[in-house]
């Protein structure tokens, strides 16, 4: 035959054919903004490595709020930066928190926005780590050379600190929980926690497959969240592993997890696609700050169509089989 007997190019003629068969959409409802909140007032205080994103007190938070909700989102995500840190991470439960104060007033002023509480303690501790402490046996030494050899995350006992932080989220307003410490069992007692002070109807959603990856970077500045000594890779996956992936996310379910996230998403697009294949619950992706900073740094360089190239990353994304996605570019994609 002279020509191609499938002319794909068909479904290609004009703009009407393209639209009529275009196979996903990347709705604003699908979208969720990450917000920093701190205390004090009138505060829109800029971060550095991820120009367009701010560190805000609570009045200024709700303005950010009402403006995304104008555009469609509808979801946000909130992350603490609180008064003072300590060893225990406290300001992650105490009733009068950052986060805990943003969650009444966001309730209250916008009763139509869904409130997602971050829930981890690298925020918190003095030390930035996503867990409590506890000091291993057996070795001696008070240098700080030798503190860095000796440290380790105690699981269990962040279980427990884990669930009550869960609980004054969601006594504040927070309609999902978004445990992102990487603690074994920490979906399981969060639900346990919810369910016995009467918030059967708050969901959970687990940074199922986290990685530990570069990609956070920017992040820790504007979290302040920055590990003193050591590294997260004791809690945090191996980028290497993908079946690891698939148990953590198994596991999360099985424990009650409602939705379940991979984070990184763009050098994870193929863990989003295995999970969305495999289990059938929503799926979450967190287009995360490095990701974020990489396509702002190009684009205020005059290298990249910024939109353009926001607007593509976050279809792969969806493509890839993300039902939501995190993402700080929230803002820009929606006009
Ligand atoms: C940890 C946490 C991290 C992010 C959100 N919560 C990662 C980390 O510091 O290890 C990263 C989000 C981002 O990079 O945008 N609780």
């Amino acid at each position: 035959m002279p020509f191609p007997s499938t002319r794909l190019r068909r479904l290609r003629t004009n703009p009407l054919v393209r639209s009529h068969v275009q196979e996903t959409d990347l709705a604003a409802r699908r979208l969720v903004a990450p917000l920093f909140v701190r205390p004090g007032r009138n505060l829109r205080i800029p971060i550095a490595s991820m120009p367009g994103q701010y560190q805000m007190s609570i009045d200024v938070l709700l303005q950010e709020a009402k403006a995304l909700q104008r555009k469609g989102i509808t979801s946000l995500l909130l992350f603490g930066i609180p008064a003072r840190k300590d060893a225990v991470g406290s300001q992650a439960y105490a009733p009068s928190g950052i986060v805990q104060q943003a969650l009444r007033a966001l309730k209250k002023a916008l009763p139509d926005v869904l409130l997602i509480a971050d829930l981890c303690f690298c925020e918190y501790t003095s030390y930035g780590h996503c867990g409590i402490l506890k000091r291993q046996r057996g070795r001696g030494g008070e240098g700080a050379k030798e503190r860095n050899s000796q440290w380790d995350v105690d699981n269990d006992a962040t279980l427990k600190l884990i669930a009550k932080t869960a609980v004054a989220q969601a006594r504040a307003g927070a309609d999902i929980i978004a445990p992102s410490g990487m603690m074994d069992g920490m979906v399981k007692t969060i639900r346990q926690a919810l369910d016995q002070n009467g918030f059967k109807n708050t969901l959970i959603m687990s940074y199922a497959a986290k990685y530990a990856s570069a990609f956070y970077g920017p992040f820790r500045e504007a979290a302040e969240s920055a590990p003193r000594f050591g590294d997260r890779h004791g809690y945090q996956m191996n980028p290497a592993n993908a079946e690891e992936a698939l148990r953590e996310v198994a596991l999360d379910i099985e424990e009650g997890a409602d939705i379940v996230m991979v984070k990184p998403a763009l050098a994870y697009l193929d863990i989003i696609r295995r999970v969305k294949d495999k289990f059938h619950v929503p799926v979450a992706a967190y287009n995360v700050s490095g990701e974020y900073a990489l396509v702002r740094a190009a684009a205020q360089k005059g290298w990249v169509e910024e939109k353009r190239i926001i607007r593509e990353i976050l279809t792969s994304i969806h493509r890839a089989g993300a039902d939501l996605i995190i993402t700080y570019h929230a803002h820009d994609i929606v006009p």
